[in-house]
């Protein structure tokens, strides 16, 4: 009789070993290891010949694609998220920290498709009935026709939900608390959440329902439990925000249907979650005008134009290696535009500590930042306020040459629009940005270097003035 060869899976990354160990070498992950039989899963009986694959259709590429039918939530700011709305047996998994409003979130989303007339069910394994009933009367929704339920084995889920007629979006929150009977461990576990997952998708496709699972984001910031979730669903979702801020950044990770550089804001409010249809006047709420170290990037996010204030910080450090903090922004880049600036434009930072933020916990990507950084710390160290009117926007690159970058004219027309007046911008953006017809004054950099002198010159016009004051005094 041939030996059943065991081996042991990793049920985190898929690594497989001779033996069990506490932690996978592949993954760094602990107790993800199972055991697993790897003969096939159902070995042929004796004497039965083999089961012929049944035949099915092939279908050729070009022919009726309907277009993925989508629906629409109603609620803008997640809809823009989502691609446009719901795709119809689409998954999606919401990820983000404890606390952030998730189920806030969700119930939210929930009532607005139910307002339209559309089935929504919302199944909570963490809350009992009660306490949802209460979220949703403290978010004014008590009148919407959301079902409820808390349960948490699959098998039953599933089952209730295709009692009917399914829904058109089924709300689990959270696949951490979810179980099935088909694998043993405990709920919460690799294999169960996995387990779990499978069984729900496996719904959706059947049912044309949409289903958004809740996952939790351990500290490091990954979606806890397995990564192949993460691969499993259409669409992975990330609900973000800094303890301190009121507001609320969901971002698409990954989107089988739709783009994943678009944002939606909210603003967490005492009754529930505020969309923000123009987050720049967010982000620029708070701006301190007038003192050095502050400039306004001119942004894009998605297909969103969005002015943040970057700010930075230059002392003399008292340490022997300075140090370089940063916040919102790319650690590499900040180096890079340090170096740029020792190298180029005779900035002398050895000898200074630096912090750069973007100011209320958002982040930025786009390396056409580069301009606005800079600006910032030149202006802190050159302690030069920058004009309060103005935005910048540019890549800069390793020669110390200001490079353009995309959608100038819709970063101008944004500033425009938030009553800035100039721009200081890369030198093609001027022909490009319409220069006039944006109505803003531009003034174009070639290079770094430039920007430094011009910013050099407004400190030392400013610290004249200063002494003047004093000795008027
Ligand atoms: P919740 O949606 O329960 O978070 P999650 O599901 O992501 O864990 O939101 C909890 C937080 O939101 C809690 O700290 C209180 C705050 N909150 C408000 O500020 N206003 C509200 O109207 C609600 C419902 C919650
Ligand atoms: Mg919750």
């Amino acid at each position: 009789m041939a030996r059943r060869e065991q081996s042991f899976i990793c049920q985190n990354c898929g690594a497989a070993y001779g033996r069990w160990q506490g932690k996978c070498d592949a993954c760094g992950e602990w107790n993800t290891i199972a055991e697993e039989s790897s003969a096939t899963a159902r070995p042929s009986l004796p004497g039965r010949a083999p089961r012929k694959g049944r035949l099915f259709a092939l279908e050729p590429l070009a022919g009726d694609a309907h277009e993925a039918p989508r629906l629409a939530c109603g609620l803008a700011e997640f809809d823009r998220v989502t691609g446009g709305g719901f795709v119809r047996g689409s998954v999606l998994l919401l990820g983000g920290d404890p606390g952030i409003g998730k189920s806030t979130l969700l119930i939210q989303v929930a009532a607005a498709l139910a307002r339209g007339g559309h089935r929504a069910i919302y199944i909570s394994g963490e809350e009992a009935v009660a306490q949802v009933r209460l979220r949703a009367e403290r978010l004014g929704l008590a009148g919407a026709k959301i079902e409820l339920a808390a349960e948490t084995s699959v098998e039953d889920i599933v089952a209730t939900l295709g009692e009917r007629e399914p829904p058109r979006l089924a709300i689990i929150d959270s696949i951490q608390t979810m179980w099935t009977d088909t694998v043993e461990s405990a709920p919460g576990t690799v294999t169960q959440v996995r387990a779990s997952a499978q069984a729900l998708i496996r719904f959706a496709k059947r049912s044309g329902a949409a289903v958004i699972l809740v996952g939790h984001v351990t500290k490091d910031g990954q979606i806890a439990g397995p990564r192949v979730v993460e691969h499993m669903v259409d669409a992975v979702l990330s609900f973000e925000g800094e303890g301190s801020h009121q507001f609320r950044i969901l971002r698409a990770v990954k989107n089988r249907f739709g783009p994943t550089d678009e944002i939606g804001v909210f603003e967490m409010t005492g009754a529930g979650l505020r969309e923000i249809a123009n987050p720049s006047e967010l982000f620029l709420s708070e701006r301190d005008l007038g003192s050095p170290g502050t400039a306004v990037f001119a942004g894009i996010e998605g297909s969103r134009p969005l002015l943040v204030e970057i700010q930075a910080l230059v002392a003399p450090t008292s340490l022997g290696t300075p140090r370089r903090a940063v916040v919102g922004w790319d650690q590499s880049r900040l180096s890079m535009v340090l170096a740029v600036l020792e190298a180029h434009c005779g900035v002398r930072l050895s000898g200074h500590d630096v912090y750069l933020n973007v100011a209320g916990g958002l982040r930025i990507q786009e390396p056409a930042a580069d301009l606005a950084a800079a600006a910032a710390l030149v202006s802190s160290l050159a302690n030069a306020p920058l004009p309060a009117d103005a935005v910048y926007f540019g890549e800069i690159s390793l020669s110390g040459a200001v490079r353009p970058v995309a959608q100038a004219a819709a970063r101008l027309k944004e500033a425009q629009k938030l009553g800035f007046a100039r721009a200081v911008v890369p030198e093609a953006a001027r022909s490009e940005g319409g220069g006039s017809e944006s109505g803003l004054a531009l003034q174009s950099v070639s290079s770094l270097a430039s920007l430094v002198s011009d910013i050099a010159a407004r400190g030392t016009r400013a610290a004249r003035a200063d002494r003047r004051a004093v000795g008027d005094a």
